[in-house]
Order: C-alpha cells, then sequence, then structure tokens
C-alpha cells in the first residue's frame, strides 16, 4: 500500500496520464472528424510498430505489406507516424502534386548528433534548404553536367586501366571510380592510389550514415534517452569526426591552392571566386559553400557505386544481355576505338540495359525519407503533420502494372519493337518531387561511361567455385544497398581491346 501511495510514482502515473490525455486531444484537434490512417499492421499500445520493424531487406517487407494493406501503409512507432508509398501513382499523387506539404526531412537525432545536418540532403524543408539546393542545382543541372564529361570519361578510362591490371578487384575499382570521379569535379583533387585518404574518408563516413538512417536501424531516434549511453555517443562523435574532416579538408585544399594561383577550376573554387568578386564575408555564405561542395562530395560517390555494383552483378548472371550489348558496340564502334558519348544515341541496346540497371535494383531501394509540414487527407485516409513519408522504389519498381514480368532482368523494355529507345527513363530511381537527386544527371553521364566501357572492354561469368556467400546477388540492408563480394571471372576480350585499354592513358 506504501508503495502504491509513494509520491514518485504517482508523480510518474499522473505524467503518463497527462502525456496520453495531451496526445489525444492533440490528435483530436487535427483530425477533428476523426478520420482513420491508411491500413497498416497491428500496432500495439505505446510502441506502436517499433517491434515488427523489418531490419533486414525493410524494403522487401514493405512490399508485401503494401500487397497486404494497400498502396499507402501506416506504421506508428512510438508516437511518430511514418507512410510507406508503394506505386509511382501515390508518389506521385503526394510527393508530386502536393510537394508543397511532403518535401521536409523527418529530423533524425543520430544524424544531426554525427554532424550530417550541413548536408542539403538531411536539411528540412525551408530557406536554408532552398538556398542550399539552388547553388547545388546550378552546378549539377543537365547543362552544366555535360562540362564534366570529359573528366568524367578520363576517370572511366582510369577504371578500366586498372580492371586491365587486376581483374579480380573490379569491384574495388568501382569504388576507386566513384570516389576519384567526384573529388576531380568538386575540389580539382586526383586520387592516385586505392588507399588514398579521401576516398576512404567518404566511405567511412557514408557507411556509418547510411546504417544510421533507415527507420528501426537507430534507436536513439525512437527514445532520445538513449543518446546518453557511451557507446552511442562515442560512435556518434566518431561519425562527427568524419564529417567535420569530410568538409574541411578538402575544402580548405582548394582554397590553399587557390590563394598560391594553383588549380583547376572545380566546383568548390567557382563557389568561392564568386563569393570573393562579390566582396561578400558573411561567415554563414562563406559556411553554405563549404557545406554545398561537402554534400556533392558525399553524396556523389556511394550512389553511384551501388549502382554500378548491379550493373555488375546483373551482367555476371546474365551471359546473354551482356553478349547482346557487346555485339552492339562492336557493330557500332568497331574494335579499333573504345566507346565514347559520341556513340551513346547509336547504341541503343546499351542504353536500355543501363536504365533497367536503374531499374531492376534501385540502389536506393527506399529513397530518402521525405517528411510532411502539414495534416493531410488522401483517398479518405488522415495523415498527420510531421508523418515520414518512405518511397518504396523497391515495390515501385517491382510493379508489374508498369513492368510486366518485373524481377526479370529485361533491357528490352526500355526499347520500341524497331529496337529504338522508348521515352521511359526510370527517373523514380533518383526519388521524386520537389527532393528529387539533383545529382542524376551527372550520375547518368557517369553510369554509362563506365558501362560502355566495361561491356566493350571485358568479358566477365559467374566464377564456378562461388558458393553460399561468394554467389552474386546478395545486397546490403543500409540506406544506400550495396552489392556485397561475390566470386567471378574477368578477363579483356582480345589482346587488341587490351592495347586500346592501355592507349587510355595518354588520352
Ligand atoms: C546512380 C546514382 C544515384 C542515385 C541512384 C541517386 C539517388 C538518389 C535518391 C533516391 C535521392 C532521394 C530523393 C528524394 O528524397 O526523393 C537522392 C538525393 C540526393 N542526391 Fe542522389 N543519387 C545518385 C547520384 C548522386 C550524385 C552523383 C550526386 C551528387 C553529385 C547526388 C546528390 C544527391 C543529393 C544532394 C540529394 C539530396 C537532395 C535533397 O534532399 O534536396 N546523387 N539521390
Amino acid at each position: 500500500m506504501a508503495f502504491w501511495s509513494s509520491l514518485p510514482l504517482q508523480f510518474v502515473l499522473l505524467s503518463l496520464v497527462a502525456f496520453f490525455f495531451k496526445r489525444y486531444r492533440d490528435r483530436r484537434a487535427a483530425n477533428p472528424q476523426g478520420l482513420p490512417y491508411p491500413s497498416g499492421p497491428t500496432p500495439i499500445p505505446i510502441f506502436g510498430n517499433y517491434f515488427q520493424l523489418p531490419k533486414v531487406a525493410p524494403w522487401e517487407t514493405y512490399e508485401q505489406w503494401g500487397k497486404q494493406y494497400g498502396e499507402v501503409v501506416h506504421m506508428e512507432n512510438l508516437s511518430e507516424h511514418s507512410i510507406i508509398i508503394n506505386s509511382a501513382k501515390v508518389a506521385n499523387d503526394l510527393l508530386e502534386k502536393r510537394s508543397n506539404k511532403y518535401s521536409d526531412r523527418p529530423p533524425l537525432l543520430m544524424l544531426n548528433m554525427m554532424g550530417w545536418d550541413f548536408d542539403l540532403g538531411f536539411i528540412g524543408y525551408g530557406p536554408r534548404w532552398r538556398e542550399h539546393r539552388r547553388l547545388f542545382h546550378q552546378e549539377f543541372r543537365q547543362a552544366a553536367a555535360q562540362r564534366y564529361m570529359h573528366t568524367t570519361l578520363g576517370k572511366a578510362h582510369e577504371l578500366i586501366r586498372r580492371t586491365l591490371e587486376s581483374p579480380d578487384h573490379y569491384l574495388d575499382h568501382l569504388r576507386h571510380f566513384g570516389g576519384a570521379n567526384i573529388l576531380a569535379i568538386v575540389y580539382d583533387y586526383h586520387v592516385k592510389d586505392a588507399s588514398d585518404y579521401y576516398v576512404k574518408l567518404v566511405e567511412k563516413a557514408t557507411v556509418m550514415m547510411a546504417e544510421s538512417q533507415l527507420p528501426g536501424a537507430s534507436a536513439v531516434d525512437y527514445f532520445p534517452v538513449l543518446k546518453y549511453l557511451p557507446g552511442i555517443r562515442n560512435y556518434a562523435k566518431e561519425g562527427l569526426r568524419l564529417t567535420v574532416e569530410m568538409c574541411d579538408y578538402p575544402f580548405n585544399y582548394v582554397k590553399d591552392r587557390m590563394s598560391r594561383g594553383e588549380g583547376q577550376e572545380c566546383m568548390a573554387s567557382k563557389l568561392i571566386e564568386r563569393l570573393q568578386a562579390s566582396g561578400n564575408t558573411n561567415p554563414e555564405d562563406w559556411d553554405t559553400i563549404r557545406c554545398v561542395s561537402g554534400a556533392a562530395y558525399a553524396a556523389g560517390a556511394d550512389p553511384i557505386v551501388a549502382a554500378l555494383g548491379v550493373f555488375f552483378v546483373a551482367m555476371v548472371l546474365h551471359p546473354d544481355v551482356q553478349k547482346k550489348a557487346q555485339e552492339e558496340i562492336d557493330r557500332v564502334v568497331g574494335d579499333d576505338r573504345l566507346p565514347n558519348y559520341d556513340d551513346r544515341e547509336s547504341l541503343p541496346y546499351v542504353e536500355a540495359l543501363y536504365r533497367e540497371v536503374l531499374r531492376w535494383r534501385p540502389a536506393l531501394p527506399l529513397s530518402i525519407s521525405h517528411a510532411t509540414t502539414e495534416e493531410d487527407v488522401y483517398e479518405g485516409f488522415f495523415i498527420p503533420k510531421g508523418t515520414t513519408v518512405l518511397m518504396n522504389l523497391w515495390a515501385i519498381h517491382r510493379d508489374e502494372r508498369t513492368y510486366p514480368e518485373a524481377t526479370k532482368f529485361k533491357p528490352e523494355r526500355y526499347l520500341n519493337p524497331d529496337g529504338t529507345v522508348k521515352d521511359n527513363y526510370p527517373t523514380s530511381a533518383f526519388g521524386g518531387g520537389r527532393r528529387i537527386c539533383p545529382g542524376r544527371y551527372f550520375a547518368d553521364t557517369g553510369m554509362w561511361a563506365v558501362i560502355a566501357l566495361t561491356l566493350s572492354s571485358f568479358n566477365f561469368s559467374q566464377s564456378k567455385d562461388g558458393t553460399g556467400h561468394n554467389m552474386p546477388g546478395r545486397y546490403g540492408d543500409g540506406m544506400i544497398s550495396h552489392t556485397l563480394p561475390f566470386k567471378y571471372n574477368m578477363g579483356v576480350r582480345s589482346e587488341k581491346h587490351a592495347k586500346l585499354i592501355e592507349m587510355t592513358a595518354n588520352a
């Protein structure tokens, strides 16, 4: 009896009652008609669906939920609402047509503790995001991205030279390409070898970021009190050290070179010059260009590497497709030179193959979460303000209504019966609405160059000794889902091709 009447316990019970009453009252006020939420798995009191959140390939479970509950699935974790969009129609209805309400990002405590709030990809919808996005867009819009094609082709040449030297490390060479390409464009920094500090830096930082981004991956986002635990504090501290280095080191490298009158023009130098020319000394504006350059560096490597990993898996698993693409390249380009961007329009099958890579296995299967800035009602269902919105690209790209035999790798779905390319580029691989990937044009040219050059130069196949963990087709569970290492055979197509590859060093 004394226990039940103790003052601290009464206080806790009263606080809980007050919390639930306030929550009920707020919800009622926001949703006076008492409209239902979209359907979804049944939540349990207090924790909601927290314990049902899948940790392994969550996009697959969400796709199943989509089949069970509908194209929009609702989940509740503690008092946080989330919806999963499982169809292109709903993505278009909400993220595009109602983009004024659906363009925020959910506040992710763990990411902020690791310093990722510098990155426009995680900044909330508002004036700061708009300014960062405007600057980014200036440098990566379609016309601007074309300026980088020469550098990108050079880095793709470097990739095939490395592959010629050590074909068993193709997946590592892809990673090197991703880092080297974006570092050259953003900071005019030219990576020498595979152990380059800046390449490793962005790799480590983005792995930590991706691990902490998916719902369920970071318990801190649901139980903020956990941020005081030493293990979590140390993890966040290490993440913060990496993000600070990632933004500061290469940016200072450019500033130092500019002060000595050295270096070629790059994204960061252009932004710096523009600011200097306007006489602007406002520290906030200087910080903006440091962050926007850092965001390009951080976002510009990893998704391309993941998407090219999918290309490689697809080719190893589908030798018939590989052969058909090589035949097209041989027919159009011949074997006296390697393909370049001028050949792109004349290689429809390679184009279709590239598009199918983007569709078949999206590199960010759940995109990056959006969030709502206002309440909304969609088809009679209530979607509260602050709801996290997951665009399930995996499910959207496997929708049989749009992509018959969706699980199959079929470049032909992008071709007309006469062999010309259809007008159905899978833009959704880059997300949707106002947050759509602003690096997509740059990604497109980089991926095409690597795909065309790799196909023209090498044959690759599944290794006979591949078993279990060495088999192709296994991917990571992070926000950016990478091909896991597997055993394969790779070799140059002929002596003539080897010579052509070597000659790219003098191009
Ligand atoms: C194949 C390669 C790539 C894929 C599949 C990809 C995919 C995506 C996706 C799905 C999003 C989320 C969009 C949304 O929220 O709706 C995104 C955002 C973003 N991407 Fe990419 N991306 C790629 C390459 C790049 C590159 C090369 C860069 C930089 C040069 C880049 C920069 C960004 C940035 C800054 C954002 C955040 C945009 C914002 O929040 O406003 N991406 N990307």
